[in-house]
């Protein structure tokens, strides 16, 4: 029997669900907060570094947790389609959430920009999909139109259902510290997570963290202080050039005394090897740049206050599974040799 029965069940006097909500779950949620001691070793980090661990969600990403709340106020409202615009993430879990349902997730992607694995989830959970010869922030404007002409819900982050759902993750690190942590690091993209987490944070703890989000150095429009045009990175979870919760990013920096700053894909894939090297933890690469972020931060000596009894926190957005082109381009190609014994511990170099 399972122990857990995803986020609307174990948190759900802080969620906006009646006894007239249908609950449409993966069993999200309850996801491991994991020390990694490898990394605070090889940095020099002088504080404690835990990572939220949520590629290990039903879809392989923190969507998820919004996802089960959007989806299960969708069919209350009796609502037959939702729609997203997606760089992935939100398109496999839409996907899932409203297979499970009986519902059409309808999706609008940036041609030829979302990573394979996201992309054959949203496939096989049967969305319709179409590609458009654009980017996330063109396709966003879309379906936002969509939703004023049609009777579709919007299920992305900008829906304040999604932002109830994600919150449960700040939930889930306090309950699994006991008290909220020093600092917390995350991406940023479309901002919908920092603001969840802040929310999350403030409603469960009176002593909160200090944010630190990182966006990717040519996709960093909060950094920049004005939308980017075109985005570029390699982590395409968070090329994104015009954030819907820009605002909300900026509260839950200022309010909690924080920092948005930007990392550049170099950094971001050093930290994305480096937790799968060190650590065992295999991420997406947007997934690391609250890592980079880190590494680049204890550099400049940003935490010289910190000791062992500072707890900083990291979430660890997406499952390395849903880019295996990335991996397989972050690393050295196997040789291919002849089948015979020595040959082959020659090749595995322990000849
Ligand atoms: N990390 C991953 C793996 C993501 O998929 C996203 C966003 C983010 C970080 C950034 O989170 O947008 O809340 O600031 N992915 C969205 C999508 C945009 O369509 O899947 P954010």
């Amino acid at each position: 029997m399972s122990l857990f029965k995803g986020v609307i069940a174990k948190y759900r006097k802080y969620l906006p669900v009646s006894d007239e909500t249908p609950i449409i779950s993966l069993q999200e949620g309850s996801t491991p907060l994991i020390r990694a001691r490898n990394i605070e070793k090889e940095f020099g980090f002088p504080f404690q570094l835990h990572v939220k661990y949520e590629g290990l969600n039903p879809t392989g990403s923190f969507k998820d947790r919004g996802m089960t709340v959007a989806i299960s106020k969708a069919v209350e409202k009796k609502k037959a389609f939702v729609i997203c615009a997606s760089t992935g993430n939100t398109s496999a879990s839409a996907a899932a959430y409203s297979a499970r349902a009986g519902i059409t997730a309808l999706v609008v992607i940036p041609e030829g920009a979302i990573a394979l694995g996201k992309l054959s989830q949203a496939m096989i959970h049967g969305a319709r999909i179409v590609a458009i010869k654009g980017n996330f922030d063109d396709a966003l404007k879309i379906v936002r139109e969509i939703c004023e002409k049609y009777p579709v819900e919007l299920v992305n982050s900008i829906n304040p259902f999604r932002i109830e759902g994600q919150k449960t993750a700040a939930f889930e690190i306090i309950d699994a510290l006991g008290r909220a942590p020093d600092y917390h690091a995350l991406p940023v993209g479309n901002a919908g997570n920092i603001t969840a987490y802040w929310k999350g944070f403030k409603e469960y703890a009176a002593v909160r963290p200090v944010m630190l989000g990182f966006q990717a150095a040519k996709s960093a429009p909060i950094v920049d202080g004005h939308p980017i045009k075109n985005p570029e990175t390699i982590a395409t979870a968070i090329k994104i050039g015009n954030p819907a919760s820009w605002e909300k990013a900026l509260e839950a920096r200022d309010e909690s005394g924080g920092i948005i700053d930007k990392v550049t894909d170099d950094e971001i894939l050093f930290a994305y090897r480096s937790l799968a090297r060190l650590e065992g933890i295999f991420v997406e690469p947007a997934s690391a740049a609250g890592i980079a972020g880190l590494i680049k931060y204890n550099k400049k000596s940003y935490f010289k206050d910190a000791s062992k009894e500072t707890i900083v926190t990291a979430t660890l957005t997406g499952h390395g599974l849903k880019d295996p082109d990335r991996a397989i381009a972050e690393s050295a190609q196997p040789p291919k040799v002849s089948a015979e014994i020595n040959v082959v511990a020659e090749a595995l170099g322990i000849k």
